[in-house]
């Protein structure tokens, strides 16, 4: 194998390693830093596009190491590793199977398809739940009780987290000349943040490991929720610095504006952890972080579809579903603001504020009371809908600023104060993702 002629005499050659790693990509303008310097490292250059491929060799490679009689193999999954796995099945000569929720993307779906896998479809949560009676990892088990199957289980295989503290973490030491001072991963089995935390903390203990997660409910494949975490074998909260959590309306903001801004075609589980790291990474000389970005975009059609509505007008001849009322409902109301002089920058929404103009906040409670301006009141969206007016002007013709996580629900919420009179509204683009970003200030939890 020659890495400089990038010739190879087999498809698992491009797996990295510290002498051949994926690459890291400084981020420039999506920061808003002066001082920190903020790497992706671009985990879709495996050679089966994903993160997890480290992850499936790994599990091969140590099922192989034990003698196991290999014929068949199961694994629950989100998609990545399953894909992972049925390549190297492939290479290997195994057969192989995975178990899934239904809500897993179609795209990912039809990959493993298209890829030779044996699919069964299940009624589960994105990233399989333990415990779930009639879900992926009770099928998986079931599967594996047959004669010649073998469950790999990264789940609770330590070749999961092993994959990451052999290559990933030795890459990031490598690539950084061992000047990493924070490394931010998003969490769905663990195996990514606690397999390199652990190799960074070795070299240095001072490097400061990072998760980040979604909300309860959320739509971003591969990664869980603090709820299912709790029941995650490789979630080690003790291990970590920090942990945030991320809305899906950030998360996939985030991930819009690094196609746009950056022309880096991350997928959605790249921008959830990027919209934590910003949050988390202070803007100081010295600091080096590397956010892990774990697969692209392409897998992720329909959910970009769901959550970046604006971007597929309805007569796109692509659309694979009916349009939603409340979707549509959404489109007119962006064309209608769009346009209009209502929609104002978060600079111009500091200065309203200070003038004394009411800003609003119209994110959910759990997400206000984790950060917020100082001097925004809270009214989140379903309540204004339902005709709450208390933190509102008396009078109709004073202007009133709204502001949510990323600029979607504000402008909805414009939309139900001009129609109930108010004459002056206006909208925060970008939403606290915006804020946030321009660096101006917030106020956390007391
Ligand atoms: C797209 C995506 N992002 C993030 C993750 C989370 O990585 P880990 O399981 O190592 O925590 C996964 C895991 O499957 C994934 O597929």
């Amino acid at each position: 194998m020659s890495n400089d002629l990038r010739s190879y005499e087999s498809i698992l050659d491009l797996l990295p390693s510290e002498q051949s790693p994926t690459p890291i990509v400084r981020l420039g303008r999506i920061t808003g830093f002066e001082h920190a310097k903020v790497y992706a490292k671009l985990e879709w250059y495996n050679p089966f596009g994903a993160v997890k491929d480290r992850v499936a060799a790994s599990l091969v490679r140590d099922a192989e190491a034990r003698g196991l009689r290999l014929e068949t193999l199961v694994e629950p999954t989100s998609g990545n590793t399953g894909i992972g796995l049925a390549m190297i099945s492939n290479v290997r000569g195994y057969e192989f199977a995975a178990t899934l929720s239904k809500a897993i993307p179609e795209e990912k779906r039809a990959a493993l398809r298209l890829f030779g896998t044996d699919l069964y479809e299940l009624d589960d949560d994105l990233c399989p739940m333990p415990g779930a009676p009639e879900g992926a990892m009770a099928k998986a088990e079931e599967l594996a009780a047959q004669p010649g199957w073998t469950e790999l289980n990264q789940y609770q295989n330590a070749a999961n987290p092993e994959a990451h503290f052999a290559t990933t973490g030795p890459e990031i030491w490598r690539q950084t000349s061992g000047q990493v001072t924070h490394f931010v991963a998003a969490m769905g089995t663990c195996g990514t943040i606690t397999g390199t935390g652990r190799f960074l903390k070795a070299q240095n203990p001072d490097v400061q490991v990072i998760g980040v997660h979604p909300t309860d409910g959320h739509d971003i494949p591969g990664v869980r929720s603090r709820r299912a975490l709790a029941l995650t074998a490789f979630f080690k909260p003790e291990e970590y610095d920090q942990i945030l959590e991320v809305s899906d309306e950030d998360a996939y903001l985030t991930c819009s504006r690094l196609h746009t801004e950056e022309s880096i075609i991350a997928g959605p589980s790249s921008g959830l952890a990027l919209a934590g790291a910003l949050r988390a990474i202070p803007d100081e000389p010295g600091v080096i972080a590397i956010v892990i970005f774990p697969d692209n975009a392409f897998k992720y059609v329909s959910a970009f579809r769901r959550h970046l509505p604006d971007l597929f007008p309805p007569e796109d001849g692509l659309a694979l579903a009916p349009v939603d009322p409340y979707v549509q409902h959404l489109k007119a109301a962006f064309a209608i603001a769009d346009d209009g002089p209502d929609i104002i920058t978060v600079s111009e929404a500091n200065h309203l504020l200070e003038s004394g103009v009411p800003l609003i906040d119209v994110r959910n409670p759990d997400e206000y009371v984790k950060l917020r301006i100082a001097g925004t009141p809270n009214i989140p969206l379903p309540e204004l809908s339902a005709g709450r007016t208390d933190g509102l002007p008396e009078d109709k013709s004073a202007t009133v600023a709204l502001i949510c996580a990323g600029g979607v629900r504000s402008v909805y919420a414009l939309l139900e104060l001009k129609a109930h009179g108010y004459t002056s509204v206006k909208s925060v683009q970008g939403g606290m993702a915006a804020w946030t970003a321009a660096r101006l200030p917030t106020e956390e939890p007391a």
